[in-house]
């Protein structure tokens, strides 16, 4: 990849072709939980853009520019008080929406309407508060992926700063072909009762792959031989502009989940994950998650700093609290820290003029090319981006794995869960 290239994909602020394409979005930023009513205001990060969050008395969000239009002064510092933030400094006062509504140090001056601040528009689904940044006065409509059309109590969220770009964070989500290695390594197909799933998964390390152009991204199928009649199929998501689905679990298990790798700036991301049904990993024939499983991650404590959420405690200071003592591949522990361990390595952005693609990175390349077509259509004539004219297209797309007939064609077997979990939702076509 030329150095152009990996500049375009990977930076994220105001006017940059990724960061705008990104704005024309709704996506997840932070935990309905972590705002209070009336509570502290928190400070926000996103696409190199610093807000302020806080949630009202009567309970709705608002998140706006943490700089007070009078004189400058950060909001964090100002008052959460009577639906809206007031400055500490000369104590104007700002709503959810960004307007002006008091302006103590100007009594006898009506607020001129100019004075208002950035707000972004906000919407709380299933524990997670999401955000429109862009400029459009009413909002595209909401994405329909499936874990918001769940109820609340079967969804389970997390959040967890990622300390690289979020290009090669959401990277690691769709190189399926280090499963087998960095996760898996240390396992043998002995582990597992001949014949199981699991059996020919580490039976064959090197998968064959069909990627496909969607209407909303990109979505591998990793097959492999199970047996003489069957094959075994993983299939994976990526969705514009940073989401992402990995496959632990069975087609039939009725779990999905969806990750959104949130740039907070070019070199930290923000992973929100949500989770819902049975999504526990795969585990050996005793029953004991692979791999150390995933293991909750432990968190340092939250400080009021713009990155000061979210840390995972074992880092890149400790080495991730590595240990090769341990019987695994890594000698990190669970498959979420061995993939932040990698990811991160590669440093705050990586230097992709380095690399050498072979054909089990073609989902990588692909993916790439759709991102960067999307956000030069858009610079180039303003062309809406996948998905955000059409939430249906998000509709019951889900990952997994699933055995089917060795003649089968696993995108029609697809189309045929699909069909069954949400009818009218649309075909996935090649
Ligand atoms: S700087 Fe905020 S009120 Fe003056
Ligand atoms: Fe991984």
């Amino acid at each position: 990849m030329r150095q152009e290239e990996n500049e375009f994909l990977t930076q994220t602020g105001p006017g940059t072709p990724m960061g705008e394409l990104m704005r024309q979005y709704w996506f997840p930023a932070m935990r309905s939980d972590e705002l209070v009513a009336d509570g502290d205001p928190v400070r926000l990060r996103l696409l190199c853009e610093d807000f302020v969050a806080f949630r009202t008395g009567s309970g709705e969000v608002g998140i706006v520019d943490h700089f007070c239009a009078h004189r400058c002064a950060s909001l964090f510092f100002g008052r959460n008080e009577d639906e809206g933030i007031r400055c500490v400094y000369h104590g104007w006062k700002f709503d959810r929406h960004g307007k002006c509504v008091d302006r103590p140090s100007e009594p006898h001056e009506a607020i001129p309407a100019s004075i208002r601040l950035k707000a972004l528009k906000t919407r709380e689904v299933n524990g997670l508060v999401w955000v429109y940044m862009g400029t459009r006065e009413t909002p595209p409509p909401f994405p329909e992926f499936d874990v918001n059309r769940r109820s609340e109590e079967s969804c389970d969220v997390s959040i967890a700063l990622r300390e690289c770009n979020w290009l090669q964070a959401l990277e690691g989500d769709i190189d399926t072909a280090h499963v087998g290695f960095l996760h898996l390594g240390g396992v043998s197909a002995d582990n597992f009762e001949k014949g199981s799933i699991n059996y020919y998964r580490h039976l064959d390390l090197a998968p064959r792959y069909e990627i496909v152009e969607t209407r909303y991204g990109t979505m591998y199928d990793a097959y492999r031989p199970a047996g003489e009649s069957e094959t075994y199929h993983r299939v994976g998501q990526f969705m514009l502009p940073f989401f992402t689905m990995t496959p632990p679990f069975d087609f039939d298990s009725g779990a999905t989940h969806l990750r959104a790798w949130v740039p907070a700036d070019d070199h930290h991301t923000w992973l929100i994950e949500i989770k819902s049904g049975d999504v526990t990993l795969t585990k050996d024939k005793d029953g004991k998650p692979l791999s150390g499983g995933t293991v909750g991650w432990t968190y340092l404590p939250n400080t009021t700093d713009w990155l000061g959420r979210w840390r995972i405690a074992e880092n890149k200071s400790n080495d991730y609290g590595m240990d090769r003592s341990r019987p695994n591949y890594t000698g990190i522990n669970g498959i979420p820290l061995q993939d932040q361990a990698i990811t991160e390595s590669m440093g705050p952005i990586q230097d992709r003029t380095r690399e050498h693609l072979g054909s089990s990175d073609r989902m990588i390349m692909l993916s790439r090319r759709r991102m960067m077509k999307a956000a030069k259509a858009l610079a180039e004539e303003g062309a809406a981006p996948p998905g955000v004219e059409t939430p249906e297209v998000y509709q019951s797309i889900r990952s997994g794995f699933m055995l089917t007939p060795n003649e089968a064609d696993w995108l029609a077997v697809i189309n045929d869960y699909r069909a069954g979990w949400n009818d009218g939702a649309p075909p996935i076509t090649r």
